[in-house]
């Protein structure tokens, strides 16, 4: 994805080789984990995101569990596994993503 296009502190999905990809940007980092959240797949880029303080979280839409957005613990449930984040980075103009190993 163009950098240009990710406005700040609005999440986005994006498929990137057949898997929706959560991101976020704030004023200086940028998120990228599983969209659909580990519990029953809600779509995370439609929750909750609190970005300020030291561990910005994403509460999902559908039954409320809350994951950090810097490695995707769970911070409340009914979610028990943890979402898989992604290494990101921008370069040359383009955001890029690489899954968990
Ligand atoms: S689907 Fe996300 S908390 Fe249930």
């Amino acid at each position: 994805m163009p950098d240009g296009d990710l406005p700040l502190e609005r999440a986005v999905r994006v498929t990137v080789a057949d898997r929706e990809v959560f991101l976020f940007r704030t004023a200086d980092r940028l998120f990228a984990m599983d969209d659909r959240c580990t519990h029953m797949q809600g779509p995370l880029h439609r929750g909750v995101v609190r970005a300020t303080g030291s561990h910005p979280t994403v509460t999902c839409p559908v039954h409320g569990s809350m994951f950090w957005m810097s490695d995707g613990r769970v911070v409340r449930g009914p979610a028990s596994r943890a979402q898989s984040v992604y290494e990101v980075r921008v370069n040359d103009g383009t955001i890029e993503v690489r899954p968990p190993r």
